[in-house]
């Protein structure tokens, strides 16, 4: 029973592999880049190529019927986003794909598995720093093989965390977003940082680089491998109101310790954000 979802993981791994090889020989060549709900929310072709190797051999290996597929390019396309209790592999493809357009050098390929809406395991391959980090539930988290752990700091002072202002520019969210911003690093806190990609910015929370990342407007497949990787590095998930974390709201906290989410939560002017599993 404890070895339940080995395989699949040991698969989502190797996948993962591949996809990001796939991702960093198509950054060598032209990227053709369009837009998606607006006109700073880019996407590629390698975007829409990855999801469809990564769910085309997934699909292969374990069969259609039985599990359930939420890849954000077919989302995009207009497939619902219904998370049923099914086992589930929540996808995205090319997370960073500003980053990847730019060739800034933070992009991961992203893939979780639920059973029961429960999260099993996530695997996030930052393909271009070569770094696989993974977890599945109750066995650790790992950056390439080694076991990692988010840092043990409990003063606000003494932190470094994470946010991203997304693709929503509307003057109401942009300035509630700067605002939070403003008075996190008025707190004080040591830095503010953001990789562009919200697995990445949760891989550096589970291996102690920084105390939390928070975002409101983050999608179920920019975090789902993430929320799995930062738990079983000794982290926690929380709703951005301090309530609990809930995987479809687009609102996350993730942090080293309660002490720290609390103290980033009292600062954040919440938006309002449509869910991903809204009808
Ligand atoms: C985006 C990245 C970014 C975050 C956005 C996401 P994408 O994902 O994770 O860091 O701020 O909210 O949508 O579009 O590159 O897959």
């Amino acid at each position: 029973m404890c070895d339940q979802w080995k395989e699949e993981f040991e698969y989502a791994v190797q996948v993962a592999r591949a996809a990001g090889a796939v991702i960093r020989k198509a950054g060598e060549c032209e990227i053709k880049v369009q837009t998606k709900s607006c006109a700073v929310d880019l996407v590629t072709q390698t975007d829409d190529r990855v999801e469809k190797i990564i769910i085309g051999s997934l699909k292969e290996q374990f069969g259609e019927g039985t599990h359930c597929f939420i890849g954000e390019e077919s989302v995009s396309k207009g497939k619902p986003c219904v998370f049923t209790d099914k086992p589930t592999w929540i996808i995205d493809p090319v997370d960073g794909t500003t980053n990847f357009v730019h060739g800034f050098p933070f992009v991961a390929v992203s893939i979780a598995f639920a059973v029961n809406k429960k999260l099993e395991f996530g695997v996030v391959y930052s393909c271009i720093e070569d770094k696989m980090y993974k977890a599945r539930k109750g066995h650790g988290a790992f950056c390439d093989d080694e076991q990692i752990q988010v840092s043990d700091v409990k003063d606000i002072n003494k932190s470094i965390i994470i946010s991203e202002h997304g693709t929503d520019r509307s003057p109401e969210k942009v300035s509630k977003i700067f605002s939070t911003m403003q008075k996190i690093l008025r707190i004080p806190v040591h830095g503010l940082r953001g990789s562009g990609t919200a697995a990445t910015n949760m891989c550096l929370v589970a291996c102690g680089a920084s105390e939390a990342f928070f975002e409101i407007g983050i999608h179920c497949w920019d975090i789902a491998a993430g929320v799995v990787i930062v738990r079983e590095a000794g982290g926690i998930l929380l709703d951005v109101d301090g309530g609990e974390f809930d995987l479809m709201s687009r609102r996350m906290v993730s942090a080293n310790n309660k002490t720290i989410a609390d103290r980033i939560i009292k600062e954040i002017e919440i938006f309002e954000v449509v869910r991903d599993d809204a009808e």
